[in-house]
């Protein structure tokens, strides 16, 4: 059995599987496996071990004819055509759960770092432009008592709608469906996308990337928001009309945003975010911290296993 992981994996993650097949691995821990190459290894691969930014394509699909599983290491599988591999037959597997709470924290922090400028107020030190303590400067939005409207309430809306309540915050929501437990435990309120975003000092995008999620917050979404609303996303960034929110920031139409993800990953210094100075922008590691990165790993691979043993995966994507 052959399994090709595209990209440099923990040495403990590599054992687990080179105990049970051969192991074609992609070297580098930062460049993504080229395409050629990829369709190079996966003509005679039983697995596939992906992340995020791999294609999971028709045509990919094609090129391996003795593929028995595919599995990938995070939460969000939009890069892979889990309908085509469904019609071949192939499980999906994905590693959610474990990366949970670090997630809702990076997002929390998100939030905190947009609204009390800590980003600015670190440069502002760095470029010595601190003369004295100033009666506005660096002046931020009060996060504690506001109000979070949370798009998207699966578990890391919970996840951060736990944090919320810890720091008073009025908890709205928005679904495909009523999350009465959040209801419940959180004191979440249940309302429409329109509602939640007129009333939200904070709106937070935590939806999957789907087709209808496709970019759902655009430039009549924005104009709905409250002049000082902070918008953050650590979900993915085709969930957002990225001009439309480019230009809602760039008019004050909205306060702020902290994003974690975009349209097109990596984004570049030339792109029009940096232009702005009421943005902060991270390099998609919501889930990035070495416990949560070591056990989505250690899933990824046992879900590897169970398929190529014909098992049910730990945690699997398709029907
Ligand atoms: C996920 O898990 O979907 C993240 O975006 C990658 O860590």
């Amino acid at each position: 059995m052959k399994v090709v992981i595209t990209r440099k994996m923990p040495d403990s993650t590599v054992a687990l599987l080179a105990e049970h097949c051969d192991v074609y691995m992609w070297p580098d821990e930062h460049e993504p496996i080229s395409r050629h190459k990829l369709m190079e290894q996966i003509t005679d691969a039983d697995a596939l071990f992906t992340n995020v930014t791999d294609r999971i394509d028709r045509e990919l699909l094609d090129a391996a004819p003795r593929l028995k599983v595919i599995s990938t290491m995070a939460v969000g599988f939009n890069n892979i055509d889990v309908a085509e591999a469904t019609r071949r037959g192939i499980p999906v597997g994905h590693t959610p759960e474990v990366l949970t709470e670090a997630v809702a924290d990076l997002t929390f922090a998100l939030l905190l770092a947009t609204a009390r400028r800590v980003v600015a107020g670190m440069a502002f030190i760095r470029e010595d432009r601190w003369k004295a303590w100033g009666p506005m400067l660096l002046t931020g939005q009060n996060v504690y008592g506001a109000t979070i409207g949370i798009i998207g309430m699966g578990r890391i809306g919970e996840g951060v709608a736990r944090r919320a309540r810890g720091f008073g915050m009025n908890i709205l929501y928005c679904n495909r469906s009523r999350k009465e437990t959040a209801e419940q435990a959180l004191g979440a309120a249940y309302c429409s996308l329109d509602e939640l975003l007129k009333r939200s000092d904070y709106v937070v995008m935590l939806a999957p990337s789907t087709k209808e999620t496709f970019r759902m917050i655009g430039a009549r979404e924005f104009a709905l928001m409250k002049p000082n609303a902070i918008f953050i996303n650590t979900s993915r960034g085709t969930n957002v009309d990225e001009a439309a929110m480019i230009e809602a920031l760039r008019t004050g139409q909205i306060w702020g945003a902290g994003l974690d993800v975009f349209e097109t990953e990596p984004i570049r210094p030339d792109h029009p975010l940096f232009a702005l100075d009421n943005v902060v922008m991270l390099p998609h590691i919501g889930s990035a911290t070495v416990e949560t990165r070591l056990k989505m790993a250690e899933i990824a691979a046992l879900n590897i296993l169970a398929g190529l043993k014909g098992e049910p995966l730990p945690y699997r994507v398709n029907p």
